[in-house]
């Protein structure tokens, strides 16, 4: 009797979200909620598996390939595939497939809402009333920045930048971006400008990072990039933390070099509480959030779901990575 495959999920989904593969294969999952994978267990499982359904912290590298004698594909439940190593996916002949189009809207919400909430301060402001700081009405209460009518940079004008363009169009930002290719039909309906790298850094009083992780990218985000942009400056990071040097970071808002950051990414995750950047003011910090809402996360999943079971029965995958990888 043939064996069905095997399927190894790295975290526990909700079995209606996993059913169109219970169905058909043999699935098992990591039950911990709050644990990522241990890699020894990950390992243990790629040595059986046909699939394997991964999370961001999963590091999903050519030791998990080489093990994977069964392995066909990689689901992973992001739009970055940074944790996976793409070049030897593709050398094992096994598909690698992210979530791209689900998470966008949510996304760029929250990419903005952190872009709003650096300027007009609301966690500090949050805090404040809950602490019962409020005694009187002052002119310079809590005094941010404005949003409408400023200038937003975008690094990184995937489909992701697109989203938050358009939101600042809502406001009635000016828009700049930056991207390896120009986006003529966003410069038209957005009325977004292309510049150049340090046009962006220097005109910009919001710099929105939203590039992906690659060699190009990773500490693109220095100290000297920092003191380019104005003072009155708010960095906002959802994309990848190593994109920037967060060290020069903490160095640029303790010197005021910049007025203020937004991150939703950090170098190293999780972050720990007493990291110099959680212990200033001028910095709202969120533990990558940007596509989670139930709605966004629960398509997610559907996608790495049908991507597996198209390959485990034959089909193309939906949203391949590897262009390269053929269906041997
Ligand atoms: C989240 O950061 C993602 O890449 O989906
Ligand atoms: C990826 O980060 C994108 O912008 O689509």
């Amino acid at each position: 009797m043939r064996m069905k495959p095997y399927v190894y999920i790295t975290r526990k989904l909700p079995e209606a979200v996993i059913k169109p593969l219970t169905q058909q294969f043999n699935v098992n999952m990591w039950e911990d909620k709050e644990e990522p994978v241990p890699k020894e267990v990950l390992l243990e499982e790629a040595k059986k598996a046909d699939a394997l359904l991964t999370m961001l912290p999963d590091v999903v590298d050519e030791n998990v390939f080489s093990v994977g004698e069964k392995l066909k594909i990689v689901a992973n439940m992001a739009v970055g595939y940074d944790n996976v190593d793409i070049e030897a996916a593709t050398r094992y002949g096994i598909a690698v497939c992210n979530t791209p189009d689900v998470l966008t809207d949510a996304t760029a919400d929250l990419t903005f809402a952190l872009l709003m909430a650096s300027a007009r301060r609301l966690e500090e402001a949050a805090r404040f009333i809950k602490e019962d700081r409020w005694k009187n009405w002052n002119p310079y209460l809590l005094i941010g920045h404005d949003i409408h009518h400023k200038t937003i940079g975008i690094l990184g004008m995937g489909k992701i930048g697109e989203a938050v363009a358009k939101r600042a169009a809502g406001f009635d930002m000016n828009i700049l971006y930056h991207n390896r290719s120009r986006k003529p039909e966003t410069e038209q309906q957005l009325g977004a400008k292309y510049v150049s790298f340090e046009e962006l850094i220097e005109q910009s009083d919001f710099v929105v990072c939203l590039t992906p992780l690659t060699e190009e990218t990773r500490n693109m985000i220095t100290l000297s990039v920092f003191k380019k942009m104005k003072q009155s400056a708010i960095f906002v990071n959802a994309s990848r933390g190593p994109v920037v040097n967060e060290q020069d970071l903490v160095e640029a808002l303790k010197t005021g070099e910049i007025a203020g950051a937004g991150l939703d990414v950090f170098e190293k995750e999780p972050i720990r509480h007493n990291h110099p950047l959680l212990k200033l003011d001028n910095v709202v910090a969120l533990p990558h959030i940007g596509s989670s809402t139930i709605e966004t996360r629960t398509a997610m999943m559907k996608v790495c779901v049908d991507n597996i079971e198209a390959v485990l029965t034959g089909k193309p995958p939906i949203t391949l990575v590897n262009k390269a990888w053929q269906n041997a």
